[in-house]
């Protein structure tokens, strides 16, 4: 964009008039900037410390409940390993009680045509199957969220498709993320890649800032959208696109109000980071530091 281009907020001004400074700021008015035009906290660098230590005890715990992940092994069992995972790692889940219902249990796994939030369950894992596990939480007051999938055995070519796509989808998105650069870019990132797929992607879920709480602002979907906020040092976010291989509409369970289910009952897959935007690009925190 060029100073005398209009601005991105819509205004209708200069950019140089509008918001163009906000880019160029110190660090303590950019943040003020952010927390009166948009309700969005920039981390500091201890809170940025802080966030990072939970990620990476998120992926940690992610990591080897994916390890547990075989044939045979219900998805109960898995809770009860996370359970222990966060009472060694001195971590508290994020998802247990969370919300209206309270959900109730510590994870979310989500097989085959669940798209987001399945609920633990006795139903053994089976040869063909694509689950998701989906790790959130608190370590010192800070949050942290990630999850991937995981195939049992081989699968149907549809399912490696939407596995597939959906962490490709992840990593375009996650490439393009730097200070300056509209939110929006990562939404046309993914859809893009995922038509180019013949896959859709679900506009009913979308990232969503985090750090000193579970879900702040700003919202981060991952369909076509027209949220051209800048993206600015400091701001920690989750990207987590979920990828359908049929139509992207979903049915909430009527029951538990949690499971997520495609409408037309074909698979779904998801990846999730938490990234935070740094002075010259991103850097993902719920990447396991070996
Ligand atoms: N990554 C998911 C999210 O951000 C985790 C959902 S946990 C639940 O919403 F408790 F909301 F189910
Ligand atoms: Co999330």
């Amino acid at each position: 964009m060029e100073r005398n281009d209009p601005c991105w907020c819509g205004s209708g001004q200069k950019w140089k008039k509008c918001h163009y400074p906000i880019v160029h700021a110190d660090p303590d008015s950019l943040a003020k900037r952010y927390r009166k035009d948009f309700n969005i906290v920039l981390k500091t660098p201890a809170q940025i410390e802080g966030i990072y230590r939970a990620c990476q005890v998120t992926a940690k715990i992610l990591d080897q409940l994916c390890l547990h992940a075989k044939a045979g092994v219900t998805t109960l069992e898995l809770e009860e390993l996370s359970r222990k995972l966060h009472r060694e790692a001195g971590a508290t889940p994020a998802p247990l009680g969370y919300g209206e219902p309270p959900y109730p249990k510590t994870i979310c796994t989500s097989l085959n045509e669940v798209i987001c939030h399945g609920i633990p369950d006795t139903r053994p894992l089976q040869e063909g199957d694509i689950l998701n596990i989906d790790v959130s939480c608190i370590v010192n007051g800070f949050f942290g969220d990630c999850s991937r999938m995981v195939a049992i055995g081989p699968v149907t070519a549809e399912k490696q498709l939407v596995m597939d796509v959906s962490r490709e989808c992840l990593a375009r998105a996650i490439a393009v993320c730097k200070p300056g650069i509209p939110m929006n870019t990562i939404a046309q990132a993914i859809e893009d890649f995922a038509r180019s797929m013949k896959c859709s992607v679900v506009n009913q879920f979308v990232g969503h800032g985090i750090g000193l709480a579970f879900h702040e602002p700003p919202e981060v979907p991952h369909h076509y959208n027209d949220i051209r906020i800048p993206m600015a040092p400091g701001m920690v976010f989750t990207i987590e696109p979920m990828i359908n291989a049929g139509v992207r509409e979903g049915v909430i369970d009527p029951h538990d109000k949690w499971t997520v289910r495609t409408k037309d009952g074909r698979p779904s897959a998801q990846w999730e980071h938490t990234i935070v935007i740094t002075e010259t690009g991103c850097k993902v925190l719920t990447e396991l530091k070996q």
